[in-house]
């Protein structure tokens, strides 16, 4: 095993990997950024930028926007809406200085009338030292402070471009010329894109749980996996920790035979990345996937030991690890899996067996030592059609959220159905809205990665 540094070094190079621009909901995250001036990173609460920083995901853009919108997720729905609205007048495309105070406020009173967005004056809004009184350190006797050639201070502000719909239509047709600017719903969704890609240290490990099967662990698994990684620079890798022949591997093409056991065989030659890739496959949405033995006899044998062999391995290597974990909660991995994982995704159907199934899952780990874990996940109710018949899905979900950290419902979408390979660009544009939704949820998180107090095994 070679030292963290190496690995460190390692994973910054990955992660200069070319991205995929395939965007769940259409837009690629070039096109999403639109016309914004290139503008200085604001620090993100808590963290300041690595794999994703600079040849990271979110491109010059990325981790201003992220910086507008990394709220915790308790936050009040209204700081996101405040956003949003500010996003779709168009002040979002105000460039941000590093001196702007959001305490100064608006401009001043008789200066506050009727300014189209686009022309809406900064001065008043910014702190810039050197200019105007109070500024704490001035500009000097050497004239003003360098970033007076900030991109910010120098470009016009511009529009963004509209992603979707008539004014997309009106701004193509009109070669450019007509701008409407972007929708509210374009707005928004740019906002999940930058909450998607918060900067994250270190390694976020994800499991998807539930005491009953067929709900949708699996295609959880694969479709968020598979959202993380086209939107995000980093490497996101899916493992199958499956006891009994998991189907994981059949969400993607496969580029190797090889499984988590050739893997755990081999992992004291495993240096670099290109040795951890030659075991897994990776799909159209640049998600890994290792899968796990397909041979039952053989798989039965997974144990938690084995489970934390293959994490500490992948976390060298990878920045989001998902587990698609076997129904129940007692198979021979599920220790080692609760253990490391900084949240879980309870999966449950839109039925009231599948809901009840969720909620016994919560209370089994409640009742285990896992209540930490149980306030960090997320609740996902998969299957949820356009009728539900009777069963009221609000009052499940207000179950769920009184328990987790959140909700998402993901509907029914009859490329899931199909149970086959999964592409995202084949599922309808209200699923891909709700992943993107989910893991936007679920990033808000990767401020915390790696914070759970990491249980030793138990000796056997
Ligand atoms: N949102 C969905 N819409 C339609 N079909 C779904 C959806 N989620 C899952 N399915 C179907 O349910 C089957 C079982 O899902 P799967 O993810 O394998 O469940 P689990 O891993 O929990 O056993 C899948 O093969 C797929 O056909
Ligand atoms: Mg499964």
């Amino acid at each position: 095993m070679e030292s963290r540094d190496d690995t460190g070094a390692e994973r910054e190079a990955g992660d200069a990997t070319p991205r995929s621009s395939t965007l769940p909901n259409g837009p690629s995250r070039d096109a999403a950024a639109g016309a914004t001036p290139a503008t200085p990173p604001e620090p993100a609460s808590g963290s300041s930028g690595e794999a994703p920083s600079e040849a990271g995901p979110a491109g010059p853009a990325g981790p201003a926007e992220s910086a507008a919108v990394a709220v915790p997720a308790d936050s009040p729905e209204t700081t996101r809406r405040v956003d949003t609205a500010e996003a779709a007048r168009g002040d979002a495309a105000q460039p941000r200085h590093p001196g702007f105070d959001p305490r100064v406020g608006a401009a001043p009173p008789g200066r506050g009338g009727p300014v189209p967005a686009d022309r809406a004056p900064v001065a008043g809004r910014f702190t810039t030292p050197g200019h105007g009184a109070g500024g704490p350190q001035g500009a000097g006797p050497n004239g003003p402070a360098s970033y007076d050639l900030s991109s910010a201070q120098l470009l016009r502000p511009s529009k963004r471009p509209p992603q979707t719909g008539w004014r997309r239509a009106l701004f193509l047709g009109s070669g450019g010329l007509i701008n409407p600017g972007e929708s509210v719903g374009d707005a928004a969704r740019r906002e999940l894109i930058a909450r998607v890609n918060q900067p994250l240290h270190g390694c976020y490990k994800i499991a998807m749980l539930s005491l009953k099967g067929g709900v949708g662990k699996t295609t959880m698994t694969t479709t968020l996996g598979s959202t993380f990684a086209s939107l995000r620079g980093d490497r996101v890798i899916a493992v199958d920790a499956n006891p009994d022949r998991g189907t994981l591997s059949q969400k993607i093409p496969l580029e190797t035979t090889a499984t988590v056991r050739h893997l755990l065989r081999d992992a004291n030659r495993v240096r670099r990345y290109s040795d951890v890739r030659a075991y897994t496959s990776q799909g159209p949405s640049r998600l890994e996937i290792l899968a796990s033995e397909q041979d039952p006899a053989v798989s039965e044998a997974f144990s938690e030991v084995d489970y934390r062999r293959t994490v500490t391995l992948l976390e060298h290597f990878y920045n989001v690890v998902l587990t698609d974990c076997g129904t129940g909660l007692m198979h021979s991995a599920m220790k080692g899996v609760l253990d490391v994982a900084d949240s879980l995704l309870i999966v449950s159907s839109a039925s009231i067996d599948g809901a009840r199934s969720a909620s016994a899952t919560l209370d089994w780990l409640d009742a285990h030592g896992y209540r930490d874990l149980v306030s960090r996940s997320v609740a996902v109710i998969n299957y949820v059609r356009r009728s539900s018949g009777n069963v009221d899905l609000d009052r499940v979900s207000d179950h769920f959220a009184a328990r987790c950290r959140a909700v998402v419902r993901l509907p029914f979408d009859p490329h899931l159905e199909e149970g086959a390979e999964i592409e995202l660009d084949k599922l309808a544009s209200r699923t891909r809205a709700a992943l993107l939704e989910l893991a936007a949820t679920v990033a808000d998180d990767f401020g915390r990665a790696g914070s759970r107090v990491r249980r030793p095994m138990l000796p056997r």
